[in-house]
């Protein structure tokens, strides 16, 4: 039996119309991620990342095009119907962890379950189990200020497991973290994907992104490459073209054939020539 993929997006537009202009966000995305995957979304500033971002987590809905989670089609659905999506599907994670400041960590992880409908007892096991999954049930009784960055980062994706959604979406989850605190979120994001959990990661930063098992590359709107299909795209011709310019002659320099972007990437920077 063959498992629906959990996105499974086709040709989708987002147009935001400001009055004098149109922008096209969104130009014609194609989309599939499976169940268990751990995907890097990355790109350049205003690319349509936290664009696509909504509309995968069902924040937003698309111009055009068609959308499937977890094979059911989003269009047909009313805005009850996409708040309980949210709610009980995606776990989201955003940038600026978005927790509440008067409520302790347990609260704060609680509250998707208070919107659920979910009865006191049980949530508050829940919330705690979920704060022990991400390092943190010594901290339940504390409050975000009397908390760290990386540690507020950690309520937030306990916050995103509680529901035990399909996906955990987090959008530039470690852009508010120093260096340590983003190792540790990155080791956390590796452990959840270990344990089956599908997480889409959002990000501008390689380095992010080169965690994640597969890259997917946006650029005004639309994917130019994608670490899993492994076909030379537009991002990919001009790094190749690039680096055997660089390289002068390719018969002299290493050539190595790397079936990732991301590693084509790496070389380049490397000053290496790449075959794809
Ligand atoms: N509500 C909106 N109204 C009009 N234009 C918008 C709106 N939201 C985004 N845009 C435009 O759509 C494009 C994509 O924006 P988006 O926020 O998706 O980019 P991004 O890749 O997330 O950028 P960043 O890395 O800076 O967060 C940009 O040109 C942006 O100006
Ligand atoms: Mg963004």
């Amino acid at each position: 039996m063959s498992v629906a993929p959990v996105v499974q997006m086709q040709d989708i537009w987002k147009t935001y119309d400001t009055g004098a202009v149109e922008v096209h966000a969104l130009r014609g995305v194609d989309l599939e991620i499976a169940a268990g995957e751990y995907v890097a979304i990355i790109g350049p500033s205003g690319s349509g990342k936290s664009t696509l971002m909504h509309i995968i987590g069902c924040l937003d809905v698309p111009t055009a095009g068609e959308y499937l989670l977890d094979g059911e089609d989003v269009a047909e659905l009313n805005e009850n119907q996409l708040a309980e999506i949210r709610n009980k599907r995606i776990g989201f994670v955003f940038q600026q962890f978005h927790l509440l400041p008067s409520l302790d960590a347990r609260r704060n992880v609680e509250l998707p379950l208070v919107y659920a409908g979910v009865g006191a007892v049980e949530r508050s096991a829940r919330a705690l189990k979920a704060l022990e999954q991400v390092g943190l049930s010594e901290r339940a009784e504390h409050r975000p200020g009397e908390l760290s960055g990386g540690q507020q980062q950690r309520v937030a994706v306990a916050r995103a497991l509680v529901t035990n959604p399909s996906i955990i979406l987090a959008d530039e989850p470690t852009g508010n973290l120093d260096s340590v605190s983003t190792n540790d979120m990155l080791g956390l994001l590796s452990e959840l994907h270990a344990q089956g959990r599908t997480i889409i990661l959002i990000t501008h930063d390689q380095e992010v992104a080169d965690t994640a098992q597969r890259i997917v590359y946006v650029r005004d709107g639309q994917i130019t490459a994608d670490s899993a299909q492994n076909k030379p795209q537009n991002e990919v011709v001009h790094l190749d073209n690039a680096v055997s310019r660089a390289a002068g002659d390719v018969k002299t320099a290493e050539v190595i054939k790397v079936a990732g972007v991301a590693k084509a990437g790496k070389a380049a920077k490397a000053g290496k020539a790449v075959v794809l």
